[in-house]
């Protein structure tokens, strides 16, 4: 028995056929068929069924995983911040009442469109420390061993505290003690510990208490009650400096000796150098389209937005929509998905030290090149595609404001509690971001990911990620969604999902989100599907055509999406019904 998903937000769609007026669209004309929303269904296993419906508000809005520093950007909103301002907040809150994601010591990605049209993306992602070197996760008997995930050897130099800086010098407007004073108060006062952190923490305790962070964590050897306060002093200090000093305040002084303190006690390779020389990247962001909408897309060191506009243009030569959830639809899903993954893994790093073809690859007319190599009938074994040659623990947050300023965020440390190395007198954890460099040609990392030589570790290299950050554009160039996600590799294929069920099945935001994902990234070639997401006939049907197919878990992701009541807008905010959160607006 399947569902039908309302057709609430049917409305809102009717100008998506329209001229190419949108960034990036390359000259190519939308297709003229649409499909029919009543085509789409939800099984009936599924958990999360049609219907429920997204918090929205006319203002502002803030989505994210952690309801305190929800509240910290909303209160900044109502304070008369833009959505930049209120990011920032919500980026040091994050490091503050989220520890198992939100950082000061990982890295990110935001990608941004302001009412008066300016567009950014930065990159503030991790870099390898000078003394990395290409096989030093390589053991005598020649296989990787644990160091790129736990430890002091895991991690990359932090660029979580330049880059929210770097954001609200230059698209801000409040002062740097106004964005961080939430988290400096959620710091020094306490976290109340609710269900969700008191769990996370348990879960995670094995990791925790093999470093310094188990005294504050776990005390007495066990998470911290419900309800219990849990006080970070160091990490107030932390924030005050950063507050005072701006980046210097973290880069360099107390908290650079404490990191290179407990760098050298654990035998890490991170130096004072290291600290003092790290320096986000300003990068205009992948412009693309899909169907008539704009994209605004994170470029690489990420693959998320160049993987994103890759797969959505490939779905974008076929002019009419198969019903949704058929076996049709996701054997073209999964075939756009594991086209885009083979030139993903074996092509693209780090923009300053390789050369990558992400022109060609996020171009329409390569999509139809990899289109002709797509048969409906028959799935295409991975280990038959050639990747694009040259001529040659994540956390997600979106914030709109009242001028249509538009912010998507993500940022991680990877793992949850990153490599477990926690920073005595810095008070936060370390990511253990090296692992998502190419450890050894042809073994996967923790997400399976097979990855190639442009990935390889080099001194002050950045590690290729899979956050993607996104901004739909609608036909006029307005923000119409943000969109992004955690899950590593499963944040792209989910964040496809959203967009599509949005713009080609006309979905309101809760379904988009809710809605059972498939995923699939070249290797291992096997196409996953959320249990109970895709009914036992439409699994046979795609075994028929030659796909592996298991079911598996996904990415989780918050959105912002422009909706109408009447005649006035409202933001819909949303957190994934896999995860936790808040969306709030005002
Ligand atoms: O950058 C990346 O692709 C990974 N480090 C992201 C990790 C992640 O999403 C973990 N989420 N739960």
């Amino acid at each position: 028995m399947r569902v039908r998903v309302t057709a609430r937000a049917a409305c809102l769609l009717g100008l998506a056929v329209v001229s190419a007026a949108c960034v990036g669209t390359q000259g190519q004309k939308p297709p003229a068929r649409r499909p029919n929303v009543e085509t789409a269904t939800f099984p009936s296993e599924w958990t999360y069924q049609p219907g429920r419906t997204a918090p929205s508000a006319p203002n502002g809005m803030v989505a994210s995983n952690c309801a305190l520093a929800t509240k910290a950007g909303v209160d900044i909103l109502r304070a008369g911040g833009n959505a930049v301002d209120a990011a920032v907040a919500v980026g040091f809150a994050l490091a503050v009442a989220y520890p198992e994601a939100g950082n000061l010591g990982g890295g990110g990605y935001a990608v941004l469109q302001m009412a008066d049209g300016r567009t950014a993306a930065l990159d503030y992602r991790e870099t390898a420390p000078g003394g990395a070197t290409p096989g030093m996760y390589i053991g005598r008997d020649g296989k990787p061993t644990d160091q790129s995930l736990i430890g002091h050897r895991a991690s990359g130099v932090p660029g979580s505290v330049a880059g929210l800086l770097a954001l609200l010098d230059k698209y801000g407007s409040m002062s740097r003690a106004q964005v961080i004073a939430p988290a400096i108060r959620l710091a020094r006062d306490g976290v109340v510990v609710d269900e969700i952190l008191r769990t996370s923490i348990a879960e995670n305790a094995d990791l925790i208490k093999r470093f310094a962070g188990a005294a504050l964590f776990l005390p007495g050897g066990g998470p911290p009650a419900v309800g219990s306060r849990l006080v970070q002093a160091d990490l107030a200090a932390t924030l005050t400096r950063i507050a005072d000093n701006g980046a210097a305040g973290f880069y360099k002084g107390a908290v650079a000796d404490a990191v290179v303190r407990e760098m050298r006690h654990g035998g890490g390779i991170m130096t004072a150098g290291d600290l003092a020389s790290y320096a986000p990247a300003w990068r205009d962001p992948l412009k693309g389209s899909y169907r008539g909408f704009g994209l605004l897309a994170m470029p690489p060191s990420s693959s998320g937005g160049g993987t994103v506009i890759e797969t959505l243009n490939i779905l974008e030569t076929y002019p009419e929509v198969p019903a949704w959830n058929s076996a049709l639809a996701l054997h073209r899903l999964a075939s756009a998905f594991q086209r885009a993954f083979v030139d993903r893994n074996n092509s693209l790093g780090d923009p300053a030290f390789v050369r990558m073809p992400i022109d060609r690859m996020t171009g329409k007319a390569y999509a139809q090149t990899l289109r002709s190599g797509i048969s409906d009938a028959k799935a295409t074994p991975s280990s038959a595609l050639k990747p694009i040659s040259e001529g040659s623990e994540t956390t997600n947050y979106c914030v709109v404001d009242r001028l249509g300023n538009a912010v998507g965020i993500t940022t991680t440390i990877n793992s949850l509690y990153g490599s477990g190395v926690w920073i005595p007198g810095g008070g936060f954890f370390m990511n253990n971001e090296m692992d998502d460099f190419t450890v050894q040609p042809g073994t996967p990392n923790q997400f399976g990911l097979v990855q190639g030589e442009a990935n390889a570790i080099a001194p002050g290299k950045r590690m290729l990620s899979a956050m993607a950050p996104t901004i739909v554009l609608d036909p006029a160039g307005k923000v119409w969604m943000i969109v992004g996600g955690r899950g590593g590799p499963r944040i792209i294929t989910a964040v496809v999902q959203a967009i599509v069920n949005a713009i080609d099945y006309r979905m309101p935001l809760a379904d988009a989100v809710g809605a059972p994902r498939i995923h699939d990234q070249a290797l291992p070639d096997v196409l996953e599907y959320e249990k109970g997401g895709v009914p036992a006939d439409v699994v046979r049907a795609l075994e028929a055509k030659g796909w592996k197919t298991r079911p598996a878990g996904t990415g989780s992701l918050t959105a912002i999406k422009r909706a109408r009541a009447g005649s006035a807008q409202r933001w819909e905010g949303l957190f994934d019904p896999r995860k936790h959160g808040l969306a709030e607006g005002y």
